[in-house]
């Protein structure tokens, strides 16, 4: 068979152990093409010339090196007839798509035009529809977190309140988890929090602890603004920290590479048996297939 594999949308540890992991079980009896910067590669026909020992030894790095992109490109319909030409040239059988939502929305687009696919859910964000886990969140909160330890030691030493942003788009799931993690005192993760209940919690906060901690979800509020109102009604000293693109990189935890090889083998036996156009999922904990439409 020819097997076409891109990355694309944000991207996250434990990508490059999963592609890996699919790699070394189809590379001998299949042609494997690895499109470069995920839908760009398909529509300028950009294939990398990588072998198993190059991925190999990149397998546990951070980041993803076939190289993931956004491309507007492909949202639009000539974009996506240029994308099925080069398809069609290489005769690929079945495309595996690894990426976030928008990814998804991108490979739904190539099926309706009959390109078979198997999606991967890979986000930080760990917002895939209908799948429990994607490629990327454990390592991301475990960066979120252990940064956030970190930097709570000096604020400990000053008495300092701080404001930590997590990332996750539209998605609370890391701001939560890491939250949960570090033991906040506030957590602004929806639209349901205001800044009266984060002062709130804080009052009771500043009687027992040298640095309470607020965790905020990027795109509610205005992390200076937030800052502002909490220093002048409580009289406290407060910082601000965006974690930023900390957590996207790194190398994947223990329990990232176990859920990206899980995913491999579920994509790997999908394409073995020819049973096409499905999303990767966890669902009860189980590494399960589900039909795309
Ligand atoms: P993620 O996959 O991490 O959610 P994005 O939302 O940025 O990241 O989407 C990644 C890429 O998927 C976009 O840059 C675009 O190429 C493609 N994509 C997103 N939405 C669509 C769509 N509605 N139709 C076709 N392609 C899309
Ligand atoms: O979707 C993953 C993510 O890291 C989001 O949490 C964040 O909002 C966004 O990507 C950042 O996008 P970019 O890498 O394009 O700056």
């Amino acid at each position: 068979m020819n097997i076409g594999i891109l990355a694309s949308g944000g991207d996250g540890a434990g990508m490059n152990y999963c592609l890996y992991n699919i790699y070394k079980k189809l590379y001998k009896r299949n042609n494997i093409f690895l499109f470069n910067r995920g839908y760009y590669g398909l529509i300028y026909n950009d294939v990398l010339n990588f072998d198993i020992s190059y991925i190999k030894k990149h397998s546990q790095d951070g980041g993803i090196m076939i190289k993931t992109s956004r491309c507007p490109e492909f949202e639009t319909l000539e974009g996506q007839e240029k994308a099925i030409e080069n398809l069609i040239l290489n005769k690929i059988d079945v495309l595996i798509v690894m990426g976030g939502n928008g990814s998804l929305k991108g490979a739904k687009e190539l099926l309706k035009q009959n390109v078979n696919i198997i999606f991967i859910p890979c986000t930080i964000d760990n917002d895939v529809l209908n799948s429990e886990y994607c490629i990327g969140f454990d390592t991301a909160c475990n960066n979120c977190a252990n940064f956030i330890k970190q930097v709570n030691d000096t604020m400990k030493s000053f008495n300092r309140t701080c404001i930590y942003e997590a990332m996750g788009r539209k998605c609370p799931a890391i701001a939560i988890t890491v939250g949960n993690m570090i033991d906040a005192d506030y957590m602004y993760v929806s639209n349901n929090c205001s800044v009266e209940s984060c002062i709130e919690a804080l009052r009771k906060a500043k009687k027992t602890k040298d640095a309470p901690i607020v965790i905020l979800r990027e795109n509610l509020i205005d992390i200076k603004y937030l800052k502002e109102e909490i220093a002048n009604k409580l009289n406290l000293d407060v910082k601000t920290c965006i974690v930023g693109y900390l957590q996207r990189g790194g190398r994947p935890t223990k329990l990232e590479k176990n859920y990206a090889k899980k995913f491999a083998e579920k994509c790997v036996n999908e394409i073995k048996n020819k049973k096409f156009n499905k999303s990767i999922i966890v669902k009860n904990g189980v590494f399960v297939s589900e039909k795309l439409n």
